[in-house]
């Protein structure tokens, strides 16, 4: 079950239920075309970064999800973490063109194909407003999160399964329980979600809270949306899920299991995304545990230490 047109019925029920870095309450038939922006041409991120918009006051209401388990959540004021300098490049073209270490390019939209192949670099591979996957690309092997000892409706690649299992045990006995929101998304899946929020939001909203088709870590069946186990609502819902016990348990604990937040609070200007608590991306326990030590913002991480040096192609 690996190809581009798979699984309609699952395509169908999940966008019904989910928003946000999530889903559509329907499927247009016909995705917007892409625009100018959408090619990089002169569009730069919008500038919330020192000012992030709580979700809840910002999203669209979304339909209710259909897990049948009970509410309830805490509520655990945590502090934030500081923003490093930024290292930000005036000009992508002018620092691609120029030897040695390239630095962070800053936030733009464009489509160009990352650089590395998803298949064998899913830890590594730099996917941000910038760079996207091909259309086509979906995982060679997908398995269900039930393996992991989670619900079943949501798939990753089979090498996240044991620690996603040893993070969601651990999850439990610090009485934080996440639950599984979405996992794997298709490229179809995600052209949904952003031509839903794009009618919904506005597209310049929607560029801030969602990847276009083929920028999203959801592509690479290593990107997890969580959520509280003891409640139904959706994590974007909540003025801020990483104020409540499991959110605020895997911004401190996720890394120890190999999952980074891939957009957290006040590194808006790096990760070109708002802040979303329930986003995590699975690298594994040692890149992990290096980007949580660096404090920096994973694609940062990933950019400089992966992809600033080799360039197209490299590693
Ligand atoms: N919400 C994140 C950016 C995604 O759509 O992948
Ligand atoms: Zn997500």
């Amino acid at each position: 079950m690996t190809g581009p047109g798979r699984r309609p019925l699952a395509l169908a029920a999940a966008l019904l239920l989910v928003a946000g870095c999530a889903a559509p309450a329907t499927v247009p038939d016909d995705p917007p075309a892409p625009s100018a922006a959408a090619h990089g041409e002169g569009i730069t991120a919008a500038a919330s970064a020192t000012s992030p918009i709580p979700v809840a006051a910002t999203r669209p209401p979304v339909a209710p999800p259909s897990d049948p388990i009970g509410p309830g959540d805490g509520a655990v004021a945590r502090p934030v973490p500081t923003r490093p300098p930024l290292l930000l490049a005036p000009d992508p073209a002018t620092a691609a063109a120029e030897s040695g270490p390239r630095p962070l390019p800053r936030c733009r939209y464009a489509d160009q194909p990352a650089l590395g192949d998803p298949a064998t670099d899913w830890a590594t591979i730099v996917l941000d407003t910038i760079y996207r996957l091909p259309a086509d690309y979906v995982p060679e092997r997908l398995v269900s999160t039930s393996r992991a000892g989670m619900q079943s409706g949501y798939e990753v690649i089979p090498e996240v399964l044991d620690d996603l299992e040893a993070l969601h045990q651990a999850s439990i006995r610090a009485d934080a329980e996440v639950a599984v929101r979405w996992a794997y998304r298709s490229y179809a899946e995600q052209e949904g979600v952003f031509a839903m929020w794009s009618a919904e939001a506005g597209r310049e909203r929607a560029l801030r809270i969602s990847a276009r088709p083929g920028h999203s870590e959801h592509q690479l069946g290593t990107g997890l949306d969580f959520r509280s186990a003891d409640s139904l609502t959706p994590p974007w819902e909540y003025e801020d899920w990483g104020k409540t016990d499991p959110g605020a348990w895997m911004r401190e604990n996720s890394w120890r299991y190999g999952f980074v937040l891939s957009f957290p609070r006040g590194l808006e200007e790096e990760t070109c995304y708002d802040y979303e608590p329930w986003h995590f991306r699975y690298v594994g326990r040692e890149i992990a545990a290096a980007i949580h030590a660096s404090g920096v913002s994973p694609r940062r991480y990933l950019w400089e230490t992966y992809a600033a040096v080799a360039g197209p192609g490299g590693r």
